[in-house]
């Protein structure tokens, strides 16, 4: 899928397709009833003309648009027409592909209510399959050529799987790898300068500093050209502030989804207490690779039942990839990150990676570390809400 610029934007360490939020939208994630309760942004809030995805939250509407972009391979330019490249305003603008968009989608409610009980059994991608068009003829060549390999993210339990690998044995030597459970529990912090290259800064690199602190805090500030890009997460909370040639609202509070990811995220830093993360553990996938290497699948779940699939690499017992998922009113997208090249902090005998690729249905950046301090002392408001940038 090739993605054009001026569309998405704030990577960040929060993999997430989900920008267009307002404040206020934090609101969402709180018990109701409790103080600071405030409706939901939601997306005929926020948005012009929005006819068929009403009623959801701004994040939620917003991964949908990644899924659509998936199915199809489409970019936002291709459905929005080329005006919406340089105004956000201009998405509101009708297209014949929009409203064909919006037939899809009453079609695919018909046909999932009709016949698969309102699960969503169909979605675009189930006919579309990455391509504009779907096709009708079967194809020889696809049916007598190799098959395509298979992606490492689609792996499933299969019904009646034989458990062949504990969890606890598998994120045991995840902890020996990474230099034992006493060496981690002395890492109280890190603090990194790297490089940064994602859609949102035209692939070109551009300084990145990370910020982690055990248990649960983290912090990345991007210092794209145009101004920084910040993501934090304070232990409860998070956002991300960006300026406004980037992102359509320059703070942003995370929710559902994004704000359980966020949290992972900053505790993997810190990974010595991993089993305690999420719950429902289970490692009987069947046997699985990555560029041809094998690994060992685990899947979690979050907090708020999201699931989390996390790949160790067999020969050497690192995680080498994290796969997640968030629901959309259209279907399941995933998000997964890649880990590589890891490496040991001077000082306390640790290793982390020094490299990490964020990949989800409209984005994708990578970090690489350049420098690494750990255990430096880090002053808590580098976590909290940052400050809008203008
Ligand atoms: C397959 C076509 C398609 C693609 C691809 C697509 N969109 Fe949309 N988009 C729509 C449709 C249809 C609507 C209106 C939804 C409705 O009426 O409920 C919409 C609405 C929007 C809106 C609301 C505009 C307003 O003010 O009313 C925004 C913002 C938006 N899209 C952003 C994006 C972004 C960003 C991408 C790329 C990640 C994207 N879209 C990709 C079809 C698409
Ligand atoms: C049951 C199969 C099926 C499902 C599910 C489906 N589509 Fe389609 N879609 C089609 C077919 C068939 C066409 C017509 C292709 C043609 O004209 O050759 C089409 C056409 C389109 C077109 C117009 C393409 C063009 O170039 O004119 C868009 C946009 C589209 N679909 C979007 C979606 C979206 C978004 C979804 C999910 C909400 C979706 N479709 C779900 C079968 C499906």
């Amino acid at each position: 899928m090739n993605l054009s610029r001026g569309t998405v934007v704030y990577g960040l360490g929060l993999a997430t397709a989900c920008v267009l939020l307002a404040a206020g939208v934090s609101a969402q994630v709180r018990p109701s009833g409790q103080p600071g309760d405030q409706k939901p942004q939601l997306s005929e809030d926020v948005f012009k003309n929005v006819r068929v995805l009403r009623g959801i939250p701004v994040k939620e509407f917003m991964g949908t648009m990644g899924f659509f972009s998936a199915s199809l391979s489409l970019n936002c330019t291709d459905c929005h027409g080329g005006a919406s490249a340089s105004d956000w305003a201009n998405y509101a603008i009708d297209t014949p592909l929009k409203n064909r968009t919006r037939q899809m989608m009453a079609m695919v409610k018909t046909i999932n209510d009709a016949n698969f009980g309102r699960r969503p059994s169909v979605t675009c991608y189930t006919c579309h399959r990455g391509s504009q068009r779907p096709k009708v003829i079967p194809s020889l060549a696809a049916q007598y050529g190799e098959p395509p390999a298979d992606d490492p993210d689609e792996i499933e339990v299969l019904p009646g799987a034989r458990q062949t690998a504990a969890p606890d044995q598998i994120l045991d030597r995840y902890l020996q790898a990474l230099g034992g459970a006493q060496a981690l529990a002395k890492l109280t912090s890190v603090t990194a300068k790297g490089t940064y290259e994602g859609f949102d800064s035209d692939f070109v690199k551009v300084p990145v500093d990370v910020y982690a602190k055990a248990p649960n805090l983290r912090a990345t500030v991007v210092h794209m050209t145009g101004g920084d890009a910040t993501s934090t997460y304070d232990g409860r909370e998070g956002w991300l502030a960006a300026p406004t040639t980037l992102a359509p609202v320059p703070l942003m509070p995370l929710v559902g989804a994004d704000l359980g990811g966020a949290r992972l995220d900053a505790q993997l830093f810190f990974p010595g207490q991993i089993a305690q993360l999420l719950t429902n553990w289970r490692a009987d996938f069947p046997p699985a690779t990555i560029d041809d290497q094998p690994v060992q699948v685990v899947q979690g779940s979050m907090p708020d039942g999201t699931r989390v699939k996390l790949y160790f690499d067999k020969a050497s017992g690192l995680l080498v990839r994290q796969t997640r998922y968030a629901t959309t009113a259209v279907g399941t997208i995933p998000t997964h990150i890649v880990y590589s090249d890891y490496r040991a902090l001077p000082g306390v005998d640790v290793k982390i990676p020094f490299s990490w690729q964020v990949t989800w249905v409209d984005g994708q950046f990578t970090i690489n570390v350049v420098s690494v301090q750990p255990n430096a002392a880090i002053d808590t408001a580098r976590f909290a809400r940052p400050a809008p940038p203008r």
